[in-house]
């Protein structure tokens, strides 16, 4: 059951998106070569708490992070650790969760780390596109699918590919909410989108072949071929006629 928000409940959506967003604005000035992933997430966690909030990942279905950090070859749920220092022309992708009054705001950014090859920027950049691709889409009347859609037609036009196991998802008390949100479909298909549904769209995107493999920590999941991948994700509310972004500042 997908369930529609009050405008009461979209504007603590908006106060725990803010604090989200808070983080990229310190990650973009602090993300550097030299860095651990750990380090990483401790800028989080601290503007998290700062804040008044909770990191919503921390101990969600056992997570060991606050947030999750994402290097490479690594597609999502990468967890922060001291030992895994951050060098020049890597790639990291920071997924950042923040509960305030029960309710949870969502969304990750690609970093490029120092001095990056162009073949990895033109990854961050596409990856990014394709979330606005789908957001074309994003507006009361349209399935959710012509969304899924429109990010998996732009990814893979791009000569891209769009892993299976992992999707978007709607958000609100919960992180995870009905619908998922696939990020390859067809158009026409899946749930009409209504005013209030709040969802975490989130495209990951590999460079190679779109297989995984989940390492021995149980949660970081790496492409199977070794190739790049990246993550870009906001939350966002439908609106009367589009949508709002959610994690902005
Ligand atoms: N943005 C991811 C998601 O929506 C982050 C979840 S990490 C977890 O699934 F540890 F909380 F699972
Ligand atoms: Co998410």
């Amino acid at each position: 059951m997908i369930i529609i928000k009050s405008p009461r409940e979209i504007e603590l959506m908006k106060k725990a998106g803010r604090i989200v967003a808070l983080c990229f604005e310190e990650l973009e000035k602090s993300i550097r070569p030299g860095l651990s992933t750990l380090d990483v997430a401790n800028i989080c966690e601290k503007i998290i708490r700062e804040n008044g909030a909770y990191p919503t990942f921390l101990n969600y279905s056992g997570y060991p992070g606050a947030v999750c950090v994402s290097v490479n070859d690594e597609l999502v749920h990468g967890i922060p650790s001291a030992k895994r220092i951050l060098h020049d022309g890597d790639i990291v992708s920071v997924d950042v969760g923040a509960t305030l009054n029960g309710y949870v705001g969502d969304a990750c950014r690609t970093y490029p780390v120092g001095i990056c090859t162009e073949k990895a920027l033109r990854l961050i950049k596409v990856t990014e596109e394709s979330f606005w691709e789908g957001m074309k889409y994003a507006k009361p009347g349209n399935h959710l699918g012509d969304i899924s859609h429109a990010i998996q037609m732009y990814c893979e036009s791009n000569g891209y590919s769009l892993p299976r196991e992992y999707t978007g998802h709607g958000v609100g008390t919960h992180l995870h909410e009905d619908p998922y949100i696939p990020n390859y479909g067809a158009s026409g298909t899946g749930p009409v989108l209504k005013e209030g549904m709040c969802l975490a769209v989130e495209p990951m995107v590999n460079e190679g072949h779109f297989t995984l493999r989940v390492m021995k920590d149980g949660w970081t999941a790496k492409t199977r071929d070794g190739k790049l991948s990246c993550h870009y994700e906001n939350s966002i509310v439908i609106t009367k006629d589009g949508y709002e972004i959610l994690t902005k500042v």
